[in-house]
């Protein structure tokens, strides 16, 4: 593991702070410390120097290294130009909405030169979780792991591996991200596919200039590693595979799963998964293979596979990589086949009876060109803007965190009228107004959907074909929700059959491409959170909404008062 130990020194900083921010979590666990500085820094990939945002001058990021029930504490201080806030993708924020991080919904951003203290309590939380920069398209390079050990003396739910290893696959601009994504918003069109995929923050031999910019795990024969996947991409889905090497899943989102064994796995930004690999081939150097899962029609991507090594220990130096096999870029059937796999190791306590039944549409809209200069501002389909979103209702993001409106009810901010059901039924897979040339009407607006708390809480996602069908990524913030059924086509209640008794409990869940997903949860956590899709240009264009869950009358139900730091805007 020294890998891991390395950035846990760099990452892990000690210093005074006064604790009086946010309740504490009773039986909370030690405090970790981190510092994280947001920087930037000059990088060279690809034939070409660029500058990027880092934290700690680290790409990937540091790691934060905590243990179930732990209080973690980090200072991020924004030593760039730019706005930053730091989200920490799959934490429950159990009565610490004020720290889950995403700008303009529970928070300002950090402006340059700033200063925030982001606060929680990994609340029965275990695995592997992610933290990513929640301004603009940062996340692009500010992105690292969330490692959260078992508490001392609990064993993993499976054969202790030889190593450990964390996998981050990642997406790549030779450009600045910030700027990409005004670009994008101001021609109306669709963005430019990334350069390059990377693991680890390397594209690997297949790239340019790239041949020694490659990652590798070296391995003993015979050993069984444990190996945690994360995908940060921006834009696009990812599959992942180990030349001629099973993988058995163990754990999806942070929580542990059924063992399942496949050859290879699909992970959305925002996904996690622990996977065990033993190194049960003849010695050599095998390839680990990332590459595009693209389910939309007419969608320009990068087709480049990123590749890292397998490297058995006794491999002759420099000999040719066992190449790896990664499905087409459109294969359904493999994505399928590995979430028929996912299931809970043990049986949750899912919610039998529901109070609220939602549904909620989710794909893109094209907008009629409004612009005077439509060749610059309407570049969009069929001569539009292109747009994103939920209900039919493109979210726009306020200039001041939802949160801070609703908890100092400033009013006009954003409305409580976010539909629980689309405003019309039509078939929404293969009938929807694809043929509309350039105004498919999106209604816009910062609307909410407001649940008292403790409901229990049904939601059907259903994809939409407006433009294209394409496979979701939607991603909730403080809650885990159980995926307890999922089809394609038209959701329809009474063919659709649904497990109550061991169904994959997930912060991210890919939506069926042109199909319906269905997911369960209890509103037991005060605050806004943001669900939206994890493709970060959807959410650019607005295929998000907002949950405010109110406070409870019990101990512990209530949202505590804002931190004295929280940014102004
Ligand atoms: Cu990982 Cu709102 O995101």
């Amino acid at each position: 593991m020294a890998n891991l130990g390395i950035s846990l020194s760099l990452g892990l900083l000690i210093y005074a702070h006064a604790m009086d921010v946010t309740a504490l979590w009773p039986g909370a666990g030690p405090t970790r410390y981190y510092e994280f500085r947001v920087q930037t820094m000059k990088l060279k990939k690809l034939c070409q120097t660029n500058k990027i945002v880092t934290i700690n001058q680290m790409f990937p990021g540091p790691v934060v290294y905590a243990q179930e029930d732990d209080r973690v504490i980090v200072r991020v201080i924004n030593e760039t130009p730019y706005n930053a806030t730091v989200h920490w993708h799959g934490v429950r924020q159990m009565l610490s909405c004020w720290s889950d991080g995403p700008s303009y919904i529970t928070q300002c951003p950090i402006q340059s030169g700033q200063t925030f203290t982001y606060e929680f309590s990994l609340v029965k939380q275990k695995g592997t979780l992610m933290w990513h920069a929640h301004f603009s398209w940062l996340r692009a390079t500010v992105y690292g792991a969330i490692v959260i050990y078992p508490k001392l003396g609990v064993p993993y739910p499976f054969k202790s591996p030889h190593e450990e290893h964390i996998i981050i696959l990642g997406e790549y601009w030779m450009r600045d991200v910030v700027k990409l994504e005004q670009a994008v918003i101001a021609d109306g069109g669709v963005p430019p596919p990334a350069d390059a995929f990377t693991i680890n923050g390397h594209p690997g031999p297949n790239y340019n200039c790239s041949d020694n910019d490659v990652y590798k795990i070296d391995v003993v024969p015979g050993k069984t590693y444990l190996l945690r996947l994360i995908s940060a991409t921006l834009n696009t889905e990812s599959f992942f595979t180990i030349a001629n090497h099973k993988i058995t899943i163990v754990e999806a989102d942070g929580e542990y799963a059924k063992p399942f064994t496949t050859d290879r796995v699909m992970l959305g930004p925002g996904q996690t998964l622990n996977v065990l690999v033993t190194a049960n081939q003849p010695i050599g150097r095998y390839s680990m293979a990332m590459g595009p899962y693209i389910s939309g029609k007419n969608v320009s991507f990068q087709n480049i596979s990123s590749l890292a090594y397998f490297n058995y220990l006794g491999a002759l130096p420099n000999s040719a990589a066992v190449a790896a096999s990664l499905p087409r870029f459109n294969d359904n059937l493999a994505v399928a086949t590995v979430m028929d796999g996912l299931r809970s190791l043990n049986s949750g306590d899912v919610p039998k009876e529901i109070d609220e039944n939602l549904f909620f549409t989710i794909g893109l809209n094209v907008e009629k060109c409004q612009s005077s200069n439509p060749k610059k501002n309407c570049q969009g389909n069929n001569g539009g803007v292109m747009a994103a979103s939920m209900n039919n209702i493109t979210f726009t993001r306020p200039n001041v965190s939802v949160l801070q409106a609703y908890y100092s009810k400033i009013n006009g901010l954003f409305t409580e009228d976010f539909p629980g059901v689309p405003l019309k039924f039509y078939d929404f897979v293969n009938g929807a107004p694809n043929t509309a040339p350039n105004n498919t009407q999106s209604l816009t607006g910062t609307r909410t959907k407001v649940l008292e708390f403790g409901t229990r809480v049904q939601l059907i996602l259903q994809d939409t074909g407006t433009v294209t069908t394409e496979n979701h990524p939607v991603h909730l913030h403080g809650y885990s929700f159980y995926v307890v059924g999922y089809g394609t086509g038209n959701y329809n209640p009474q063919s659709s059959k649904f497990n109550l008794v061991d169904p994959p409990y997930m912060n991210t869940i890919g939506v069926p491409v042109g199909g319906w997903a269905a997911i369960r949860f209890v509103a037991d956590n005060p605050g806004v959170w943001f669900m939206h899709c994890h493709l970060e240009i959807h959410l650019t264009w607005g295929l998000s909404t907002v949950f405010i869950v109110k406070n409870g009358k019990g101990p512990l139900q209530t949202l505590p008062r804002p931190p004295a730091d929280l940014p102004r805007c």
